[in-house]
């Protein structure tokens, strides 16, 4: 019985050290042979373990749960181990790391170090009013339709790609992205979180924050948890200009 060869695809990964003092950035096209449900993960782990052990990428869960396999797939950022290769008809797929995040190498990003910033930036944790809390007590109860939402926001894996989808992102350093926003959004919606729309107005009512987002809608057209974030911003929006 014969068995029946898959496609040739072209793996084309832009490769770059920026800690080498001879490195310079370039392409590395890298041919092979398409398996069934063959994802790109599985594609760099062929890659890697066959032709070229130096290329550098980043994976935990390979589920789309992590994070932490964001790159630009054909101009566009993505999840590798969500990501068919059976989807691009002409078998091509150029590799680059996301943008607006520090390059380790390759297509490794510090997305973990942005993420620590924005959350700091945003105070993403609970403040509540320094109560104390009464541990004999039994906890507060929530109306199902606000825990829902809540949880609705939590779905965020911090991957990063609606950051390296966001033109303003790349004008403005300092933005803290839709999931900075979403993040907010999160507090905001959480009864056991007590700041008031002041409260997050200092946080965010600028140019870097809520009022920065110029809608250009890439982030939810490329967010792989598909999360409501224009929505979010736009209430957001609305709720703190109100506010002036
Ligand atoms: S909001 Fe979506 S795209 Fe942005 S970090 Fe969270 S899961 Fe990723
Ligand atoms: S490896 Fe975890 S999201 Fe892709």
């Amino acid at each position: 019985m014969s068995i029946e060869k898959g496609r040739e695809i072209t793996i084309s990964v832009l490769k770059f050290n920026p800690r080498s003092k001879v490195s310079k950035p370039h392409f590395v096209d890298y041919k092979l042979e398409e398996t069934p449900g063959m994802t790109l993960f599985i594609a760099l782990m062929k890659i890697r373990e066959e032709y070229d052990p130096d290329l550098s990428f980043d994976f935990v869960c390979r589920a789309g749960i992590c994070g932490s396999c964001g790159m630009v797939i054909n101009g566009k950022p993505a999840l590798a181990c969500r990501t068919l290769i059976a989807n691009y008809p002409t078998g091509v797929l150029q590799l680059m790391p996301m943008p607006a995040f520090e390059l380790i190498k390759d297509l490794s990003v510090n997305t973990g170090k942005w993420m620590d910033s924005m959350s700091k930036r945003v105070e993403s944790w609970i403040v509540d009013n320094g109560e104390e809390n009464d541990i004999t007590k039994l906890e507060e109860r929530i109306d199902p339709d606000v825990a829902d939402a809540t949880f609705e926001l939590d779905r965020c894996i911090e991957c990063g790609i609606c950051v390296a989808s966001c033109g303003t992102k790349l004008m403005r350093p300092d933005f803290v992205g839709a999931v900075g926003l979403n993040r907010v959004a999160r507090f905001e919606v959480d009864p056991h979180d007590k700041r008031t729309a002041e409260d997050f107005y200092e946080l965010i009512g600028d140019d870097d924050g809520i009022f920065g987002c110029m809608s250009l809608l890439a982030c939810e057209d490329h967010c792989p948890k598909h999360l409501p974030l224009q929505n979010k911003i736009a209430y957001l929006r609305r709720k703190l200009v109100a506010l002036k």
